[in-house]
């Protein structure tokens, strides 16, 4: 038996989707919109994790009352057995559809509240990037769907890589080995100061490392800018542009990413800066801070620095000169009338990195566990990043420097091109299974894990996509 009113609920809105804009494949854009069974086991409210905003989620169709009692616990949270959620269509921005099992008449509808029509763009990304899920517009978002370029998932994360090349013809030779040009590949990542990081780096590679799409720049980016004709504002303004094309960071920033730039963009005139809104700036200052995104040493970075937990008020922009580049930009935020005061309320810059890095866990069901043999058991799918770590360890960020916090006791990391991902209850704790490799300890088996000491599983389906993250009492 289907539900007819959320059948046709969901068809009308696709419909309405359609005729206002250019439609993808399933008005979602993710993938087909399932017709939903009747049956709903109950909801769960809880926080999400990347908008750090309250959702409901439904549990649709043949779940267990243990397995959705179990996901909604997981999600930090109490289920509400037999009740929908019940948003209406103007307080809520829509819906994100989840497939769990297809066969099985399993899915998940995750009602977004809010109505305010600016996050409607970022809600699909949401649902639609991290989440592997399709969206459905509300009344509230209805016509407002972007244009069509995102993906519907983000690719496999791939780890950052040294990629060492010969100068290209005209440029001259390197610091490397046989005069190549060393170039740290990576979202944190620089090539030689002076170079061009888009021909000496793997920007494909970068775009894996964060969600890559196309967005308009600060508005005004193309009005004249009188300190152009100023030599030592341009000296200044050049200099931080050759810094930025030095490193991972124009990947995106740049007309050459494969869909458009980005936001702000290195070609952008007559002032590229402009391209930036002041907030970008602010981080430029290194007023909110950029410690989430990572950083590699700069022995391994070609002398270029980021911000990190002990340095979190560097500027965002990885350079090898801080003071310099956090200069540049306070008297750009000078110039816009702009104080520090003004983004006191914005601590960090990383948004769902930070809120992941902050997380602090939660007891685990029952399903989320290491039994007495060693196996491993988490709930959400098949996991890419396997953490066991000390209790009280902070929550795991992203690579390489923040994904192994002190307390880390034992991390497993499934090869991101070759590896399959591994499914809960396939892997036993100090076992590393083929396809994967143990990222810590760097040698030799983890330390064994004490009968009835609390510890801190944290399960991966990628970076920044967790699946479980809580705190179990060792058998
Ligand atoms: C994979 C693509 C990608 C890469 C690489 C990338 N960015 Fe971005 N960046 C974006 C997108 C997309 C936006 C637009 C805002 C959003 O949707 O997150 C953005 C926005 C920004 C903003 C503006 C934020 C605001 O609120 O105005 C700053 C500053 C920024 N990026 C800095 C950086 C720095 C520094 C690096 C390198 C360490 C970098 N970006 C690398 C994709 C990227």
């Amino acid at each position: 038996m289907k539900n007819l009113r959320t059948k046709l609920m969901l068809f009308g809105l696709c419909l309405a989707v359609g005729i206002g804009l250019v439609a993808g494949p399933g008005c979602g854009g993710g993938f087909p919109i399932p017709d939903l069974p009747d049956k709903v086991v109950g909801y769960c409210i809880y926080k999400n994790n990347f908008s750090g905003s309250n959702e409901c989620k439904e549990y649709v169709g043949s779940w267990t009352v243990k397995e959705a009692t179990d996901d909604c616990k997981g999600n930090g949270s109490t289920i509400q057995l037999d009740k929908r959620c019940g948003n209406a269509q103007d307080k809520k921005l829509g819906d994100c559809i989840f497939i769990i099992n297809k066969e099985k008449e399993k899915y998940a509808r995750v009602e977004i509240p809010g109505d305010n029509k600016e996050r409607c763009g970022g809600t699909k990304r949401g649902c639609e990037f991290f989440g592997g899920g399709s969206f459905v517009p509300s009344t509230v978002c209805g016509g407002v769907v972007d244009t069509g370029e995102t993906p519907s998932t983000l690719p496999v994360f791939r780890p950052g890589q040294l990629d060492c090349k010969d100068p290209l013809p005209g440029d001259a030779k390197g610091n490397g080995p046989n005069g190549q040009i060393c170039t740290m590949s990576a979202i944190s990542g620089a090539s030689e100061p002076g170079r061009d990081f888009t021909k000496y780096g793997n920007c494909e590679l970068v775009r894996t490392q964060r969600p890559y799409y196309p967005v308009p720049p600060n508005s005004g980016h193309d009005k004249d800018d009188p300190r152009m004709k100023d030599p030592a504002y341009l000296k200044e303004n050049d200099w931080v542009k050759a810094q930025v094309q030095a490193t991972a960071c124009v990947c995106c920033h740049t007309t050459t990413a494969p869909q458009g730039p980005s936001n702000w963009y290195v070609e952008s005139s007559p002032n590229w800066i402009n391209s930036m809104s002041d907030k970008a700036l602010a981080m430029g200052a290194g007023w909110i801070s950029g410690v989430g995104f990572g950083a590699y040493p700069p022995e391994k970075n070609n002398g270029f620095t980021r911000p990190t937990p002990t340095d979190p008020n560097h500027t965002i922009f990885t350079t090898n000169d801080d003071a310099r580049m956090r200069k540049f930009f306070e008297n750009e935020l000078k110039h816009r009338g702009r104080k520090k005061e003004d983004f006191k309320d914005e601590k960090y810059a990383a948004g769902p990195l930070d809120t992941q890095r902050f997380y602090t866990p939660k007891e685990c069901a029952d399903t989320q566990t290491i039994d007495a043999d060693g196996t491993i058991r988490w709930i959400g799918g098949s996991a890419r990043y396997i953490h066991v770590l000390e209790a009280n360890a902070s929550s795991p960020g992203v690579p390489p420097n923040l994904d192994k916090p002190e307390g880390t006791i034992w991390k497993v990391d499934v090869d991101a091109y070759t590896g399959t991902p591994i499914k809960s209850g396939e892997i036993k704790f100090g076992e590393v299974p083929a396809g994967a490799k143990q990222d810590f300890p760097a040698e030799g088996k983890p330390k064994a894990l004490e009968s009835g000491k609390t510890y801190y599983l944290f399960v991966l389906k990628d970076i920044v996509n967790p699946l479980t993250r809580c705190l179990f009492k060792a058998k």
